[in-house]
């Protein structure tokens, strides 16, 4: 692994702090490590209209995006949850638009750091529509 995996811990437990998660008191931080070498963070955002909350995963490819990135090396998320928490099957979809397969570091209250990929998480993804 070509990246530094406990930077981008850090990147993302740092972004957690910026969470607005008042309802769930669930506060998680996304880093996503663009090809370019730039990270870019990401958090949850909950409103009164529960449905309306978006994670912290989708919130930080969404960002990268805007900066005109469309390959990534690598996510990071960090939760205060006792075992890391995978993203959520929308995330991992939105994720899938932009990378092939991809390296996901977690991080929980504990400090221990386990280690995915985007592909062991979604075995058989949907990726076009077209035949
Ligand atoms: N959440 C994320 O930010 N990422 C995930 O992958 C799963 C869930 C957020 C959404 C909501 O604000 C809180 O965690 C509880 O579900």
């Amino acid at each position: 692994m070509s990246h530094d995996v406990r930077a981008l811990i850090d990147e993302a437990r740092a972004a957690a702090a910026q969470s607005h998660a008042p309802y769930s008191n669930f506060p998680v931080g996304a880093a996503l490590l663009a090809k370019s070498g730039k990270v870019y963070r990401g958090v949850n955002v909950e409103n009164a209209s529960l449905g309306l909350s978006i994670c912290a995963e989708r919130n930080a490819v969404f960002a990268a995006v805007a900066a005109g990135e469309r390959a990534f090396e690598a996510i990071a998320i960090s939760t205060n949850a006792a075992t890391p928490t995978p993203p959520c099957g929308a995330c991992r979809q939105v994720l899938l638009e932009f990378a092939e397969d991809l390296p996901i570091h977690l991080a929980g209250k504990s400090g221990v750091i386990e280690s995915t990929t985007l592909l062991e998480l979604v075995p058989r993804p949907f990726r076009s529509y077209k035949s």
